[in-house]
């Protein structure tokens, strides 16, 4: 017989007594072909980090590439505003209130509007989407997300022709993250991408990974994943997407911009002052794999940047 240590089981598999009682309710009023094969997302559980999505559609932008555990992609992460180490974020974001949350999305638009989690849940069809996750220091992940393409939400909000980029704004509270203060980076943390590598099908609005509702660290209850680029593109978190007329600030490159640029390919042939960037390490292997132009994604997302001087606008 397999006994689960507490240590291998997930917090997904555990769930307090008030969830359970709130589900029954919930469910209780649901008519029973409706629930048959499905987990649903109660409000009451949605704040919980690893709550059963829905079926997801398959992505054809899925890699076939073994995927990384989920204790690997859950306990090895970068969220500064709950600490610099790896460890930290699992173990000091595990409190993290994401209920309830809201997106602006506004600026050069429309339509700009507030959307709730329900409401950015509805904006499109969650799909799986198995990427290659890169980061900056070498290491790289296979994660299958669950979300979908950007670019769906954002033409909800009908940007105008003066919208030339988008700029990201994570969640910041002190309150909430007492250990932001020793993060070294000016906070809130900010992102910024081309308007049309935002609206790129490959760059995903991502709301859970491994069929589940994003754990904390990982960026809950909704994050940006951008494959082709380093992993700190990715801002996690997210409660505000403006569209923009100029190229807007991001962290790592007000923090040090000689370390970081704002174009932030995967680029093999542009090392970091630091280090190398022609190889990385894939979390949980021993051996060195060589990095791929673009992540791999070369074949959707060159033309992007057909004319430019990758060098120069690293
Ligand atoms: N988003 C916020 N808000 N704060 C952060 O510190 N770190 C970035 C990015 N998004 C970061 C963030 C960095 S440096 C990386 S490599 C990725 O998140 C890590 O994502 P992961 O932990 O899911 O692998």
């Amino acid at each position: 017989m397999l006994i689960k240590k507490s240590v291998d089981i997930r917090y997904s598999e555990v769930t307090p007594k008030s969830v359970y009682l709130d589900r029954r309710k919930f469910l209780a009023g649901l008519p029973a072909a409706f629930l048959a094969g499905r987990e649903l997302l109660s409000p009451s559980s949605r704040a919980l980090a690893g709550t059963k999505l829905p079926a997801l559609a398959k992505s054809p932008f899925s890699t076939t590439e073994k995927e990384n555990s989920y204790k690997d992609v859950s306990t090895y992460n970068n969220f500064y505003e709950f600490g610099t180490g790896k460890d930290q974020p699992a173990k000091l974001a595990q409190n993290f209130k994401t209920d309830p949350w809201t997106v602006s999305v506004e600026g050069d638009c429309a339509k700009p509007r507030k959307f709730s989690m329900d409401e950015i849940l509805k904006v499109s069809p969650l799909e799986e989407r198995i990427y290659r996750h890169r980061c900056v220091e070498a290491w790289s992940i296979v994660v299958p997300w669950a979300g979908y393409s950007l670019s769906a939400l954002l033409k909800q909000v009908e940007p105008t022709p003066k919208a030339k980029f988008v700029a990201f704004e994570s969640y910041y509270n002190l309150g909430q993250m007492p250990q932001a203060r020793y993060s070294g980076l000016q906070l809130p943390y900010v992102e910024g991408l081309r308007l049309d590598e935002a609206m790129h099908p490959l760059t995903m609005l991502t709301v859970g990974m491994y069929g589940e509702t994003l754990p904390p660290q990982d960026g809950a209850p909704v994050r940006l994943t951008v494959p082709w680029k380093y992993g700190f593109k990715s801002a996690k978190s997210l409660v505000k997407i403006r569209l923009v007329d100029k190229m807007p600030p991001s962290t790592w490159n007000l923090t040090n911009p000689v370390e970081y640029g704002f174009y932030s390919n995967v680029n093999p042939h542009v090392d970091h002052p630091r280090w190398s960037q022609a190889e990385e390490r894939r979390l949980g292997e021993f051996r060195k794999r060589p990095t791929l132009m673009f992540n791999g994604y070369g074949d959707q997302v060159a033309h992007l940047y057909d004319g430019m001087d990758l060098k120069k606008n690293f």
